[in-house]
């Protein structure tokens, strides 16, 4: 990616104490996906939030429109969304609380800003590892980190494990046919989950909640069609079966 994280940048500016505009204007509230309204409710009251890959900046723009947060950081990669992200903050009226910011993972962030949450939502779980993973030098290990990968989940959570993040929330829901899944993680010390807990997630396999088992009885019969298919297919590596017929045990006896 391209160095464009804007360096020397001013801090985030508090937030202004009325929810309104620079015209005047009463902002809007803003509505969220129930996805984002779940994430929504897991940023701490008054954070300062760092929404890395925010795309319209939905997120930031509610918490802050809410009086939820006290200031936020959009980060975006991408010209596009960067650019309707700016667009968005600026209608609303919102520049002086959210500073939208065209920079690759948590380059984003800069000491000064004093973020205490950061979020890193719609995303594929290695991709969040990664962002974190090359970002560590951006972290003062304060923040809580609020993570809603798309997939991925096992090798995320490995990463948190590995780097003393201990899971204090997990959820399952399910919007518009699709299964999504929220982490919520601090820097506590050294934490140990088991194979199955990074697989599954801890809190998850305990809570046991009906998205949480209606998303592994789905999954269990997509790992069963997929070892039905490797029979017949030629070549498949044994290594690959193998792990889809552990996998297929796990969710099984999960559900069992
Ligand atoms: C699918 S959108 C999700 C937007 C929003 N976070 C949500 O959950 O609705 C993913 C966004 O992350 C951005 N993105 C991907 N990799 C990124 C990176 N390394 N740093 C910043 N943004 C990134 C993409 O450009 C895209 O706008």
């Amino acid at each position: 990616m391209p160095g464009i994280a804007r360096q020397n940048r001013p801090p985030i500016r508090p937030w202004l104490a009325d929810v309104r505009g620079e015209k005047g204007q009463q902002l809007k509230q803003q509505t969220l996906s129930m996805r984002l309204a779940r994430v929504a409710a897991h940023v701490p009251a008054g954070a300062r939030l760092a929404d890395i890959g925010s795309d319209h900046g939905y997120l930031p723009l509610a918490l802050i429109s809410r009086g939820a947060i006290f200031a936020a950081v959009a980060g975006e990669v991408a010209l596009t969304p960067f650019r309707s992200a700016q667009r968005a903050v600026r209608e609303s009226g919102m520049e002086q609380q959210i500073d939208v910011r065209l920079a690759n993972g948590l380059a984003a962030i800069e000491p000064a800003d004093g973020i205490t949450a950061i979020s890193l939502c719609g995303m594929g779980g290695e991709t969040i590892r990664d962002i974190l993973d090359s970002g560590q030098a951006r972290l003062s290990g304060e923040e809580r980190l609020i993570l809603q990968p798309n997939g991925g989940e096992q090798p995320l959570r490995q990463w948190l494990m590995e780097h003393d993040y201990q899971i204090l929330a997990e959820e399952v829901l399910r919007e518009n046919r699709f299964d999504y899944e929220i982490i919520v993680a601090e820097r506590v010390g050294p934490v140990q989950y088991s194979a199955q807990e990074l697989y599954f997630g801890p809190l998850q396999m305990q809570a046991r909640s009906p998205a949480f088992l209606a998303k592994w009885q789905r999954l269990l019969r997509l790992k069963q069609r997929t070892l039905a298919n490797f029979t017949q297919a030629q070549a498949v590596p044994e290594d690959k079966v193998q792990e889809v017929v552990r996998q297929t045990q796990w969710i099984s006896e999960l559900l069992a």
